[in-house]
């Protein structure tokens, strides 16, 4: 069987399962445009003065070199199941942790606690020149991917956390990652670019092939900036500390354009496009630009074992000439 075939076979039964749970037809509270759009998202997006996306302004960021490297624990090892769903919103994918207790989760890099992931989603726009939430020095980027982490001292899930933590900032922790056009294919993004024509629809959830987190990540994960913000949908609960990796991950045009064809709507039905809240103001929150590159045990041995590497090599070298 060749790969397709096997996605086909593997769902079948997930897609039959899912098909009575179509949300597509019920009238949502709110949308990215029209009379249910940002202006309008009640109580706290409107009054709230911690919210996000915000634009990050280079000029006005204050640089932190000390603090310890981000650990990214799990995030390289494949989950046994990866879902993706079309949620008339989003492509959004969780990862199945019930039957091998594995779990992703972030610390350190100035996080006050441990972050499990719980899923990610995405935000992208209908032209070039917009798509992400986070914007820098007002520049957008096509796509932004989000990963949501919550802190574990609140309890085993997101919603508990929500509930548990009494809307404290250091509820949940969003990781953000750019996406910027290149002309070739990221062949990274394959696992969940082919499975999007299986959820074109809204309420439709399908499996990928099993990949790591990390390959979703850009190669440099110790450069991101840092501020205290919000969900950026409805109920913008101000609890997020946000975390934006400074280097953007690659996908084509082409690639792109698989996220765009998804659609939402029963009767009516439209494409999921421009899925992004605008900026909001940043009220005078300080943004952090933070670089942990040799900072810590781990990154400064294996430097000081690569340079030992080299050095031999360059004896071996001048030996053998
Ligand atoms: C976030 O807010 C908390 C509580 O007000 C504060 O202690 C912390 O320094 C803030 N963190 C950032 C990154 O601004």
């Amino acid at each position: 069987m060749n790969i397709l075939a096997k996605l086909v076979f593997v769902n079948v039964l997930l897609v039959l399962a899912s098909i009575p749970n179509v949300t597509g037809g019920a009238t949502p509270i709110w949308r990215y445009k029209g009379d249910q759009g940002p202006e309008y998202w009640p109580g706290v997006c409107t009054t709230g003065k911690r919210q996000s996306p915000i634009n990050i302004e280079r000029t006005k960021i204050r640089k932190t070199f000390d603090y310890e490297p981000l650990v990214l624990v799990n995030y390289d090892r494949a989950p046994k199941k990866i879902a993706i769903l079309n949620n008339g919103f989003t492509a959004k994918l969780t990862f199945d942790n019930s039957e091998t207790g594995w779990s992703a989760k972030i610390q350190g890099g100035g996080l006050p606690g441990t972050y499990q992931f719980e899923y990610l989603d995405f935000h992208w726009g209908s032209k070039l020149g917009q798509g992400s939430e986070h914007t820098l020095d007002g520049i957008s980027y096509p796509m932004e991917m989000q990963l949501v982490h919550f802190n574990t001292k609140y309890g085993d899930s997101m919603t508990t956390a929500l509930e548990k933590s009494r809307n404290w900032y250091d509820t949940l922790a969003f990781v953000a990652v750019w996406f910027q056009l290149r002309s070739e294919d990221n062949p990274k993004l394959e696992p969940i670019i082919k499975t999007l024509e299986f959820i074109q629809n809204d309420g439709l959830k399908f499996q990928t092939p099993l990949f790591p987190l990390m390959d979703l990540l850009p190669e440099n994960t110790e450069h991101y900036f840092r501020y205290n913000g919000s969900m950026t949908r409805p109920t913008c609960n101000e609890v997020v500390l946000w975390t934006v990796f400074r280097e953007s991950v690659d996908i084509s045009i082409a690639q792109l354009k698989k996220f765009r064809q998804l659609t939402f709507g029963n009767k009516r039905i439209k494409r999921i496009l421009d899925n992004f809240r605008p900026i909001n103001d940043l009220n005078n929150r300080p943004v952090y630009e933070i670089d942990t590159y040799g900072v810590g045990s781990t990154a400064s041995s294996i430097s000081a074992i690569s340079c030992l590497t080299y050095l031999v090599f360059v004896l071996l070298l001048k030996l053998l000439m």
